[in-house]
């Protein structure tokens, strides 16, 4: 059975959707059969794979609103190796109002995941930046969550609220959602700041952290607009090597659990 990773964050820009990118790329790149879920009606995952989010049939949002819509409807299929896509656009964002009168709204991405979980042995969902009703589809229907963190000033603010969240899903919607780990973006190791961000949210936050921290890194910022994954794109570069990096703590982290 797949393991779901929801990729959250409520704060916009901290890396959320560059890590979903890259780490389910560099996941599949290990011979794992991966889905990569665009929860975020910016679009900006579709569009970073190279997915002209304008020219879509089927999205995440007939997933969602349509009884009628399953998974296989919407995926495009193994885009890069075997990484396949649930793509979304601005329909999306409809769907926060559409859905409130259904009932069991927050359950919807879980139930349709059902028939394909078996297909992969990652799925991956980029959340948008904030704490509405997609972002918690995505948390009710994953086994746990990554939280990005930027290395700068603010780093910690909000988090406070994404993890009290993350505890009301377990005790309402989903009781074995745990938090997998955060992990730094962005980090300059040019400043004192990246690193006293590191150490301060070591200090304050009793979570795991992974080992691998990702840099600043250009080659990562330039990938979307060529529309492949930083392994694709630039595979020397820091930025591949780190998301490797985290791809090798992700699925080791995955056989870990299985085992216990
Ligand atoms: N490690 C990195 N090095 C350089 N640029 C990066 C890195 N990570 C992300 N960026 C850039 O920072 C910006 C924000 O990143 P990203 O879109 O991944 O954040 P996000 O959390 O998904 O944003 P949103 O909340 O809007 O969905 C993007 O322009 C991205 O290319
Ligand atoms: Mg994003």
């Amino acid at each position: 059975m797949g393991r779901v990773i929801a990729i959250a964050n409520q704060k916009g820009g901290v890396g959320k959707t560059t890590t979903a990118i890259n780490l389910a790329s560099c996941i599949a790149d290990k011979n794992k059969s991966v889905l990569a879920i665009d929860m975020d009606p910016q679009g900006n995952m579709t569009s970073g794979f190279g997915i002209d989010k304008n020219e879509l049939e089927n999205t995440t949002y007939d997933l969602l609103v349509d009884d009628e819509f399953q998974v296989e409807d919407c995926i495009i299929k193994n885009l890069f190796k075997q990484l396949s896509i649930l793509p979304a656009n601005r329909n999306l964002a409809g769907a926060e109002i559409e859905l409130l009168t259904e009932k069991d709204m927050q359950q919807i991405l879980r139930n349709k995941l059902e028939d394909v979980i078996d297909d992969y042995d990652f799925i991956i969902i980029d959340c948008p930046p904030a704490l509405g009703i997609l972002t918690v589809n995505a948390m009710t229907a994953a086994d746990t969550v990554i939280v990005p963190i930027q290395c700068e000033f603010f780093a910690l603010d909000g988090l406070t609220q994404l993890i009290y969240t993350i505890g009301l899903i377990q005790k309402s919607l989903n009781p074995d959602l745990t938090i997998e780990g955060v992990v730094f973006t962005m980090y300059d190791a040019r400043t004192n700041l990246s690193l006293q961000v590191v150490e301060n949210v070591k200090d304050c936050l009793d979570q795991n952290i992974y080992k691998t921290i990702i840099p600043r890194n250009v080659k990562l910022a330039e990938a979307p607009s060529h529309g492949l994954p930083i392994n694709f794109y630039a595979p020397k570069s820091s930025g591949a090597e780190s998301y490797n990096q985290l791809a090798d703590e992700v699925i080791n982290n995955s056989e870990v659990s299985y085992d216990g």
